[in-house]
C-alpha cells in the first residue's frame, strides 16, 4: 500500500508506477479526479486524475468502491490514453463508485464562491458533495448508470432539490433533467465495459498469488478524519480505509510504504506550520517546479516538517518511507527541518497537537542540515545521505527509495 504522508503531490504516482513494474494489480480506494498524478517515462509525461496509475505500466488497473467518479472525466483519460497508445482494456470500475454528477460540481464551485475569504481551496471537481450524498444516501453509484430507467429516477429526484438548491441559494443555472439523462446515459454506454466486481476481482488476484498495490490518493494530513480539518478532503486517505475502498480485508495489507517530500508543499487554504518565508519559498516552487497538477494553481512550500510526518507514521502504520524530490534542495547551503512545534503556553512537543488551535497557533523548532550543493545522480553525496538518516532516526522508519528526479529510473534505492 502507498500513502501520501503530507499534504498530497509527494509524487505518489511516479513511486506507484516504479513499483507497478513488480506489481499485477494497481488499485485507487478513494478520491477521484481531483487527484493528479504525474507519471514521466522516457519523453512522455502523463497525468491521470482519475484512472490509477497502474495503466501507465500495463498492469490491471482497478477502481474501488470508495472512489468517486466523474464519468466525463474517466472517458476522457481513457480517450487521451487510448490516443496514446496506453490500453484501458484492463481497467475496472466498481459498481459501487459513487458518481460525480453535474450538480456536484455547481455546488462545489458556487459553495467555495460563496465561502469567499473562508474558502477551503478545493479542487472544484465536486468531491465533497458527491461524498456528502453519498452519506445522505442520496448518490448515484456507477451500477446505477447501467440501468437507465432507475438513472432517471434518481436524476429527477435529485434534482427536484439541488435545482431549488443551486436557484435560491447559490443563484446559478439549474439544470434540466432531458439534456442531463439523455447525456448520462449516452455516457454510460461508454462506462458499461469498465464496470467490474472489483472486490472479487482483487480477492482473487491475492488468492493467485498476486502482487497487488494500492495507490492512494490525496495525502494524509488531508483525511477527512485526520487531517486538518475542515482544511482537507471529503475521503479517508490513510492506510487502513485503503482495505475498505477496494472491498478487503485489513489482514491482506502487509506493507505501507509512506510517500513524503523531502520538503512540503499544500494547495488550497489552511494552516501550515514550516510555510517558508521570504523568497526562498519561490525558489523552491520554480526549483520544485510546484503547481498544481488539476488546477495549476502554485502550491505553497515549506520546510520539511518531521512532526506532521511522525503523526502520518503513527495514523498510517507506515514500514519504510520513499523520500521524494530531494534533488530539489541540491542548491541550498542549509536545510532547516523541524524537529518540535512550539505550542502557545510555551512548551514545545514532538506530537502533532491534537487541538486544531494549537496546531493553527504552533510555530516550527528547527534544527538545521547541512546541504549538498551539487546535483544529484546515482550515488548520494554524504549531507544528501546525512539529511536521510537524520529523518530515519527522527522517525525510527527507514527510507527506502530517495528521489532525485522526475523521470521513473531518477531514484535512489537504500535498502
Ligand atoms: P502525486 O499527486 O503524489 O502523484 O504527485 P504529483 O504528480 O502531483 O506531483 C509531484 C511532482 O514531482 C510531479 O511533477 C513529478 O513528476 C515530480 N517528481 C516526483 N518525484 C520527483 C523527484 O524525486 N524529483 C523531482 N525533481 N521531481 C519529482
Ligand atoms: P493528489 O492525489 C494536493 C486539496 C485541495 C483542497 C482540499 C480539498 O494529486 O496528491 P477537494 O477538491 O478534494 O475537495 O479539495 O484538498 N487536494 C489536494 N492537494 N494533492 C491532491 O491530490 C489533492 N486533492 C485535493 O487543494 O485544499
Ligand atoms: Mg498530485
Amino acid at each position: 500500500m502507498i500513502v501520501g504522508a503530507q499534504w498530497g503531490d509527494e509524487g505518489k504516482g511516479k513511486i506507484v508506477d516504479l513499483l507497478a513494474q513488480g506489481s499485477d494489480v494497481v488499485c485507487r480506494y478513494q478520491g477521484g479526479p481531483n487527484a493528479g498524478h504525474t507519471i514521466i517515462v522516457g519523453d512522455e509525461t502523463f497525468k491521470i486524475r482519475q484512472i490509477p496509475t497502474g495503466v501507465i505500466a500495463g498492469k490491471t488497473s482497478v477502481i474501488g468502491a470508495g472512489c468517486v467518479v466523474d464519468p466525463e472525466v474517466f472517458l476522457e483519460e481513457v480517450d487521451e490514453l487510448e490516443s496514446r497508445g496506453v490500453s484501458t482494456a484492463d481497467v475496472h470500475l466498481s459498481g459501487e463508485a459513487h458518481v460525480i454528477m453535474p450538480w456536484h460540481v455547481a455546488i462545489d464551485q458556487a459553495s467555495e464562491r460563496r465561502l469567499g475569504k473562508l474558502q477551503i481551496g478545493t479542487t472544484r471537481r465536486g468531491i465533497g458533495p458527491c461524498y456528502a450524498d453519498k452519506a445522505m444516501r442520496l448518490g448515484i453509484r456507477v451500477q446505477d448508470l447501467l440501468e437507465p430507467k432507475i438513472l432517471r429516477q434518481k436524476i429527477e429526484v435529485a434534482l427536484a432539490e439541488k435545482n431549488v438548491w443551486l436557484e435560491r441559494v447559490y443563484h446559478v443555472e439549474p439544470f434540466e433533467l432531458e439534456a442531463l439523462a439523455a447525456k448520462l446515459e449516452r455516457l454510460a454506454q461508454r462506462i458499461r465495459p469498465y464496470v467490474a466486481d472489483t472486490s472479487l476481482l482483487v480477492d482473487r488476484a491475492l488468492r493467485n498469488g498476486r502482487d497487488v498495490l494500492l495507490e492512494g490518493a490525496q495525502g494524509t494530513l488531508l483525511d477527512l478524519d485526520h487531517g486538518t480539518y475542515p482544511f482537507v478532503t471529503s475521503s479517508s486517505t490513510v492506510a487502513a480505509n485503503a482495505a475498505t475502498g477496494v472491498g478487503i480485508g485489513p489482514s491482506r495489507i502487509d506493507r505501507v510504504v509512506g510517500v513524503a517530500k523531502a520538503y512540503v508543499t499544500r494547495v488550497g487554504e489552511g494552516p501550515f506550520p514550516t510555510e517558508i518565508e521570504g523568497e526562498d519559498q519561490a525558489r523552491v516552487r520554480e526549483l520544485g517546479g510546484e503547481y498544481g497538477t488539476v488546477t495549476g494553481r502554485e502550491r505553497r512550500c515549506g520546510w520539511l516538517d518531521l512532526v506532521a510526518l511522525r503523526y502520518a507514521v503513527r495514523l498510517n502504520g507506515i514500514t519504510s518511507l520513499a523520500l521524494t524530490k530531494l534533488d530539489v534542495l541540491s542548491t541550498f547551503a542549509e536545510l532547516p527541518v523541524c524537529v518540535r512545534y512550539r505550542l502557545r503556553d510555551g512548551t514545545e512537543t514532538e506530537e502533532f497537537p491534537a487541538h486544531q488551535s494549537d496546531f493553527h497557533s504552533a510555530t516550527p523548532v528547527y534544527e538545521t542540515q547541512p546541504g549538498w550543493r551539487v546535483p544529484l545522480d546515482g550515488e548520494l553525496p554524504d549531507a544528501a545521505r546525512g539529511y536521510v538518516q537524520f529523518v530515519e532516526r527522527a522517525l525510527g522508519v527507514g527510507i527506502s527509495l530517495v528521489g532525485t528526479g522526475a523521470a521513473r529510473e531518477r531514484v535512489v534505492a537504500l535498502r
